[in-house]
């Protein structure tokens, strides 16, 4: 199918349930092997019924995505983890009872029943129930497990609004679910469970301390850790400005570097300060943690509208969802993993 199809936004007048078509039609398309821009809570997705081969190889070609990147698999309810995964911790049970429906995704070894091209060949799965109502209600009717990877190329950054997978992939999709501006805004923190112990493999919104305060357990979030997730990359979650990452002392000094080569630059900050040219973009992240979560993508996005060359981004506290935040601003650099 060329273009696709866009479902109406929350909250649109129509009756009792103004999104039982949409629903409707989005499970159609996920039983006839098709792909759906899937709202959540943390980003969008591109889904596929994940017991389909045919439709998840059609999840990789149209993100561009190497074979070898295993997907996250979106569930219903927790009930369904034991479908998908074997030898299932106590610990997985506590996290899945507290988090879920929630932005976590655990990694479990996995049933023998799940595709190769799901897992990228690994013997774990990666498994989440997202809390967005609109992916509740696709997940309850279709009643299986939709692989979904964020809704953008590959290496770019992920959506956060339909507009955005309207943009990144439109033509690829078969049907566009519009579940409004995603609420957290960042992916979700992806542990590991499938050896002894809980491993941080991603950082997002629930942190170590959430997950040792669940289950009692020490959580190793060291960057040993963070680098052994396949497909996560040095450099990812990128706009097409360079970005420069600068204490807010260092701001003024590399506007002037930037400016003497002749790039169009701005600044990324939750302040703006006096000592900037007032003809310095200033793109605002907001002062609380969550905020400035919920709005880091679409300023990325904002710079290249704007058409900067270069970004200059004051990194956030690595208090709570700022270790995330810190995690994607280093990526967006290129620069790798952010340091503790
Ligand atoms: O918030 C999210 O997690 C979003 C929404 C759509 O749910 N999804 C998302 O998917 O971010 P994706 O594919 O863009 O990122 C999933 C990450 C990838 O880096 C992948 O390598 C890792 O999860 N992953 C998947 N299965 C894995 C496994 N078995 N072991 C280790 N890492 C895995
Ligand atoms: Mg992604």
């Amino acid at each position: 199918m060329s273009e696709p199809q866009s479902a109406a936004a929350v909250g649109s007048p129509r009756a009792a349930d103004p999104h039982a078509d949409d629903v409707r039609r989005a499970v159609d398309v996920l039983r006839r092997g098709g792909l759906i821009g899937l709202p959540t809570e943390t980003v969008y997705g591109l889904g596929a019924d994940a017991g389909n081969p045919t439709a998840v190889a059609r999840i990789f070609a149209a993100k561009g995505r190497p074979a070898d990147h295993p997907l996250i698999v979106h569930l219903h309810r927790a009930s369904q983890l034991t479908d998908w995964a074997r030898d299932v911790p106590l610990a997985a049970w506590k996290l899945a009872e507290a988090f879920w429906p929630g932005p976590l995704t655990m990694i479990l070894p996995r049933s023998p029943g799940v595709l190769d091209a799901v897992t990228g060949g690994l013997d774990t799965v990666a498994l989440r129930v997202p809390a967005h109502p609109l992916a509740q209600q696709v997940l309850e009717q279709f009643d299986g497990g939709i692989a979904a990877p964020s809704a953008n190329r590959h290496k770019q950054i992920s959506p956060t609004t339909v507009q955005d997978v309207r943009e990144e992939l439109g033509a690829a999709v078969d049907l566009l679910l519009d579940g409004g501006p995603c609420r957290v805004g960042i992916e979700s923190t992806i542990v590991d469970l499938s050896n002894d112990g809980i491993r941080i493999l991603r950082p997002g919104s629930i942190t170590a301390q959430d997950l040792t305060r669940v289950t009692g357990l020490a959580v190793d979030d060291s960057i040993d850790a963070l680098v052994r997730c396949p497909g996560r990359m040095a450099s990812h979650y990128a706009p097409r400005a360079r970005v420069v990452l600068a204490s807010i002392e260092q701001v003024p000094q590399a506007i002037a570097e930037a400016a003497a080569r002749g790039a169009r630059v701005g600044v990324l900050a939750a302040q703006r300060s006096p000592a900037w040219s007032p003809d310095v973009p200033w793109l605002a992240l907001g002062n609380v943690p969550d905020e400035q979560a919920q709005q880091l993508y679409q300023r990325l996005r904002e710079a290249d509208r704007i058409g900067l060359d270069v970004l200059i981004a004051v990194p956030p506290s690595d208090a709570g969802v700022g270790r995330a935040l810190r995690d994607r601003l280093w990526r967006a650099a290129g620069l790798g993993d952010a340091p503790a």
